[in-house]
């Protein structure tokens, strides 16, 4: 039986590179295999500067595009990583288990914490420690499977690592992951500088689709995505990467391959054309079954109830073993004394 993990943070709204990258694949794929857990890990959303209101506000239009997007709680367990204490409990743990110097490493960290510098803000610790976090939400469920885009990889690759080392130190206590893709459009560039991720947490919107992007917003960004100095239609990501790009999420959106198609253009404005309307049509059921869940929050709130609960019970008898493999002591119940007196 294959258990799979994976889960987005609620930073910013969501977008074609999180659907194409992940959230499509979790519901065509990954839910149908034995207990997937998908989550809204809102912890992580915490590492930057953040509004309280927006975070509460993005969860739960996060958990409400994560089942538009085709999840279902009859078959998979959708929840909050904050709704299950076990997370932030584990992965105490797990940061005396990791290194400073591995966590300087991660490509995340130095590319986000630039950022912030260069802003003239404070870089929060818990941005250091987040794939410690992260290796916490995976290593808890004992998942043997955790599908993300590309960008992920090197956490995932930690989460591997922390779980060998802690095996090795402590006795068997945790599965050890590993990363899944999708074939094609495992890094969806911005639109407008393709060679940056199109990240939900960006400044810049119109190189951005997002999940709720109205069509003809969607069609206008398409549109006006730069392409390179070049006239020919070639699936070349280091010469021609903003073509590339159109060409994947073409090929993500109507099953073909980017190769193939870059055969079928002639011009730069055809390929946009099509790939704006390919977008739209993935999008299109996506949005209107996100418009009939709002109309039914009761139905969303059920839903993340009875996810935590079963989260929860899933990650405990996990997470309390490594505490005991780890050396802590047992904390003796009230039933425990009294039953010993
Ligand atoms: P996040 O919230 O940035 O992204 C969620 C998922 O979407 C994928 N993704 C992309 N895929 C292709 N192209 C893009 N432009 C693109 N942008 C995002 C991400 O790879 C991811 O799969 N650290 C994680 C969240 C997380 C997590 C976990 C994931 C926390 N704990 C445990 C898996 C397991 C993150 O920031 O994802």
């Amino acid at each position: 039986m294959t258990r799979v993990f994976s889960g987005v943070k609620p930073t910013g709204h969501l977008t074609l590179g999180n659907y194409l990258g992940a959230m499509r694949r979790w519901a065509d794929v990954d839910q149908h295999k034995a207990d997937a857990l998908f989550c809204i890990v809102d912890l992580h959303a915490l590492t930057v500067d953040h509004d309280p209101a927006r975070v509460r506000r993005l969860s739960r239009q996060g958990a409400t595009l994560l089942l538009a997007s085709g999840l279902d709680p009859e078959l998979c367990t959708v929840f909050v990583q904050s709704h299950v204490d076990e997370h932030a409990r584990l992965s105490y743990l797990l940061e005396c288990v990791a290194t400073d110097g591995e966590m300087r490493r991660m490509i995340q960290y130095k590319e986000k914490a630039a950022r912030e510098q260069a802003r003239g803000g404070s870089v929060r610790l818990s941005l250091l420690t987040y794939p410690v976090l992260m290796a916490a939400d995976i290593l808890a469920y004992g998942a043997d499977e955790v599908p993300v885009g590309d960008d992920q990889t090197q956490h995932v690759e930690l989460a591997r690592d922390l779980a060998v080392r802690f095996n090795q130190r402590y006795g068997h206590t945790f599965v050890v992951p590993r990363a899944t893709h999708p074939a094609v459009a495992t890094r969806v560039m911005n639109l407008q500088e393709p060679l940056s991720k199109m990240g939900k947490s960006d400044d810049s919107g119109p190189g951005i689709v997002y999940l709720l992007d109205e069509p003809d917003v969607v069609r206008k960004k398409v549109l006006r995505a730069v392409t390179d100095s070049g006239r020919e239609v070639a699936y070349d990501r280091e010469a021609q990467p903003g073509v590339a790009n159109l060409l994947e999420i073409l090929a993500a959106c109507t099953g073909g391959n980017p190769s193939d198609l870059s055969g079928v253009y002639e011009t730069y404005g055809s390929l946009k054309k099509d790939t704006a309307e390919a977008v739209v049509e993935v999008l299109r059921p996506v949005q209107e079954r996100h418009k009939e869940l709002c109309a039914d929050p009761g139905y969303v709130e059920g839903v993340l109830r009875d996810g935590a609960e079963r989260a929860r019970a899933m990650a405990r008898p996990t997470v309390d073993a490594a505490y005991r493999a780890i050396g802590l002591l047992p904390a003796v119940t009230d039933i425990a004394v009294s039953a010993g007196r």
